[in-house]
């Protein structure tokens, strides 16, 4: 994994970097903005935006098929951010890279082709009950017309998934575990070469949900040992519409197609039609490639930077935020995981979270409220949603002051009678 230029001599220098996301240089409600909403979408680079532009305004064409020099441009970008993104994670080949529109679709991909041809009565499918709907329903709609079942793992009161309830839970009916690698509603880290350790020894496949991993973590898919990685673009400083299921040669090359049209035949005939080999067989229609090339493009800005002092400075500001929640007379905070990353889930007792998100968005300030897509881990701590701010290696340490700053005066705002 490039890492970066070393950090050993160099701190890392976080007002160079915000100058490369213009985004962040804006006022939003008369405050300067203090974006916290990473883990829903992370904002873009200059050099992202301009291979979209360059891309639209200098080459756009389809890919693979036209006979001309725009044609022929347009596919050397879009199969160079194939291999950019096959690098980034280690994988063995770069057939093993499909672009899908995103994590949901990689990990519905998997659900449609291996799962819907793989599973039957009896089968279990085992995903913790922390994770995101995304990687939860697709299992549940498989189940439904396979007879499997989906079997939730348990996560303890801290929002670990507990291990010994996994251990228990297996057994040769267990055909997959589907878990992320970073849970977005708490930041857990979750144990996944543990967890991939485990489902191997009873035979089972382990899908990665890496959505909100890539920007936090180096990812390598040969040393996880996992079957399947899923991850999107968005959250790693790409653009929308762009993701990568990664997959285990094996079982990709023995998957049926889950969408058909162009692109993924070899040939086509009334008699019958024939398919092509790995990536494009999971490829029908015309892909999103500007959303590669701008992929490409983020993971270029990724591999240009310190990323070891990216992740020191992120894991810096987690300090800084955790520790001013835990002495907020008031806050409570959603997660303990003893591994945390990107992520700070919180209550303001006496508040709704919808109420607190909207006067911090007065202030200038941009979290996300409500539950995260993973109502389950919600019911589990009977709350409706939380206050969840996520960070990104671009956030200053002053950023979180105002964080707290900001939570201040809601706190005044909504319960003037609490000290
Ligand atoms: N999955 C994204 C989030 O956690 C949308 O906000």
């Amino acid at each position: 994994m490039n890492s970066g230029p070393a950090s050993a001599t160099t701190p890392f220098d976080v007002e160079a970097v915000r100058a490369e996301f213009p985004i962040l240089d804006q006022q939003v409600n008369g405050h300067p903005l203090v974006y916290l909403d990473n883990a829903a979408t992370s904002q873009k680079p200059k050099a992202v935006i301009d291979a979209i532009c360059d891309y639209y305004t200098g080459y756009n064409s389809n890919v693979h098929r036209g006979a001309h020099f725009l044609a022929d441009k347009a596919t050397r970008r879009f199969e160079q951010a194939r291999h950019k993104a096959a690098a980034f994670i280690n994988s063995p080949r770069v057939e093993q890279v499909i672009w899908t529109r995103g994590t949901t679709e990689a990990i519905n991909l998997v659900a449609n082709s291996w799962a819907a041809s793989n599973l039957g009565p009896g089968d279990r499918v085992l995903v913790p009950a922390l994770e995101h709907h995304s990687n939860i329903v697709p299992w549940q709609m498989v189940a439904q017309r396979t007879g499997a079942r989906v079997h939730p793992i348990a996560v303890t009161g801290d929002g670990e998934i507990d291990l010994a309830a996994l251990e228990a839970g297996l057994d040769e009916r267990v055909k997959l575990i589907a878990v992320g690698h970073i849970s977005n509603a708490l930041g857990t880290v979750n144990p996944v070469q543990t967890i991939i350790a485990l489902g191997h020894n009873v035979g089972a496949k382990v899908l990665i949900d890496g959505a909100q991993a890539v920007a936090h973590t180096p990812v390598d898919v040969q040393a996880l040992d996992c079957d399947f990685y899923a991850f999107s673009g968005h959250k790693m400083f790409g653009p929308t519409g762009i993701g990568v299921l990664w997959g285990r040669e094996s079982l990709l090359s023995a998957m049926p197609p889950w969408q058909g049209g162009g692109e993924m035949i070899e040939t086509v005939s009334f008699d019958g039609t024939t398919y092509q080999g790995l990536p494009y067989r999971f490829e029908a229609g015309t892909p999103d490639i500007a959303g590669a090339i701008g992929l490409g493009a983020a993971i270029d800005y990724l591999n240009a930077l310190d990323r070891a002092g990216a992740a020191a400075h992120e894991t810096a500001l987690l300090d800084r935020a955790i520790e001013q929640a835990e002495s907020f007379p008031g806050v409570q905070r959603i997660g303990q995981a003893h591994q945390v990353a990107g992520v700070l889930s919180f209550l303001l007792e006496g508040a709704h979270p919808a109420d607190v998100g909207m006067l911090l968005d007065q202030q200038g300030i941009a979290v996300r409220t409500g539950h995260h897509c993973a109502q389950p881990l919600m019911t589990q701590y009977h709350i409706p949603g939380t206050v969840r701010a996520s960070f990104a290696f671009y956030n200053t340490t002053d950023e979180v002051d105002r964080l707290f700053e900001a939570l201040t005066k809601v706190k005044h705002m909504l319960l003037p009678e609490v000290k």
